[in-house]
C-alpha cells in the first residue's frame, strides 16, 4: 500500500538483538563458538541426532522468552510513524515484532515456530520453549524448527529482494554480512540509496559507498534517527 512515505528497508542480524541479552554467532564468545554449525543447524545433523537438533533450538527458545526489545527494535518501530519501513531480518527471535515494527520478513525463519516434516507448508505457532521427539503434524509427521538451516534453499529470498531494490533509504544492523545469500542484499539497493550501517565492528559491505555509525544498536539507533531527519 503506497502511503507517500519514503521506503525505509532495514536490514537486520543478531547484533540488533545483543543488548537484550541473546548472543550474537561470530563475536566472541558467539554461539558457533559453542557449538559446531553442522551438528545443530543443518538437514545432515537433522538427520543423524535430531533430538541434538531440538535441544539447540530449545535453549534459544527458553533464552528468547526472557529476553525483550531494546531501544534498537523500539526505534525501528518508530520509524513507522515517518516512513514506509520493511523490516528484513536475519534474526528467528521476533523482538523486531514485539517492539511494534508491523512489516518483518524473516530470511532464515522465526524460533516461536515449528513445521511439519512431511508438508513445509504446515507451519505452527509454539507455546512454550520446547518442540520434542514426537511433536507431530496434522498429518502425523515430526514437527521441525521453522528455521533455513545451512545449505537449504532461502524461499523468501525473491521477496527480499523486490523489496530491497524498491528502498529509497537502507540500513545495515547488526550484522557481519558473512552469509549469503543474505549479505548479497546490500548490493540490490538502488545506486542512489544511502546506506546506513549501525555495527560497533566492520561489516564486509564491500566497495559500496556507507554511511557507518560504530556504535551499538541502541546508541546507533538514536544517531540514525537525527540523521534521517532530513529525508522525512
Ligand atoms: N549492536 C550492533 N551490532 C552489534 C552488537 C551491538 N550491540 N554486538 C555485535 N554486533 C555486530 C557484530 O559486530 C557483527 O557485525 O553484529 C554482527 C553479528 O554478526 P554475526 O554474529 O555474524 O550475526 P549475523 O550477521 O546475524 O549472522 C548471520 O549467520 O549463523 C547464521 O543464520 C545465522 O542469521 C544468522 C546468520
Amino acid at each position: 500500500m503506497k502511503t507517500g512515505k519514503k521506503r525505509v528497508v532495514v536490514l537486520s542480524g543478531a547484533g540488533i538483538s545483543q543488548e537484550s541479552g541473546l548472543k550474537t554467532f561470530r563475536d566472541m564468545g558467539g554461539i558457533w563458538e559453542e557449538y559446531d554449525v553442522t551438528e545443530v543447524a543443518s538437514p545432515e545433523a537433522w538427520r543423524r541426532h535430531p533430538e541434538v537438533v531440538l535441544r539447540f533450538y530449545n535453549e534459544r527458545r527458553r533464552q528468547l522468552l526472557e529476553a525483550r526489545p531494546n531501544d534498537a527494535h523500539r526505534a525501528i518501530a518508530r520509524l513507522e510513524e515517518w516512513f514506509d519501513v520493511e523490516v528484513i531480518t536475519q534474526n528467528v527471535d521476533d523482538l523486531h515484532e514485539q517492539a511494534g515494527s508491523t512489516r518483518v520478513l524473516h530470511l532464515h525463519g522465526e524460533l516461536r515456530k515449528a513445521r511439519s516434516t512431511a508438508d513445509p507448508s504446515l507451519v505452527y505457532p509454539l507455546k512454550g520453549w520446547e518442540l520434542n521427539m514426537g511433536d507431530l503434524c496434522d498429518r502425523g509427521s515430526q514437527l521441525r524448527p521453522h528455521i533455513v538451516w545451512f545449505g537449504e534453499p532461502v524461499p523468501l529470498m525473491e521477496e527480499a529482494i523486490r523489496r530491497v531494490a524498491e528502498a529509497r533509504i537502507m540500513v545495515v544492523i547488526g550484522t557481519s554480512l558473512s552469509v549469503y545469500p543474505a549479505a548479497s542484499l546490500v548490493g540490490y539497493a538502488p545506486p542512489e540509496c544511502p546506506l546506513f550501517v549501525i555495527d560497533p565492528g566492520e561489516p564486509a559491505t564491500g566497495e559500496r559507498q556507507v554511511i557507518r555509525i560504530r556504535k551499538k544498536a541502541s546508541e546507533g539507533c538514536r544517531d540514525l534517527l537525527h540523521l534521517l531527519e532530513k529525508y522525512i
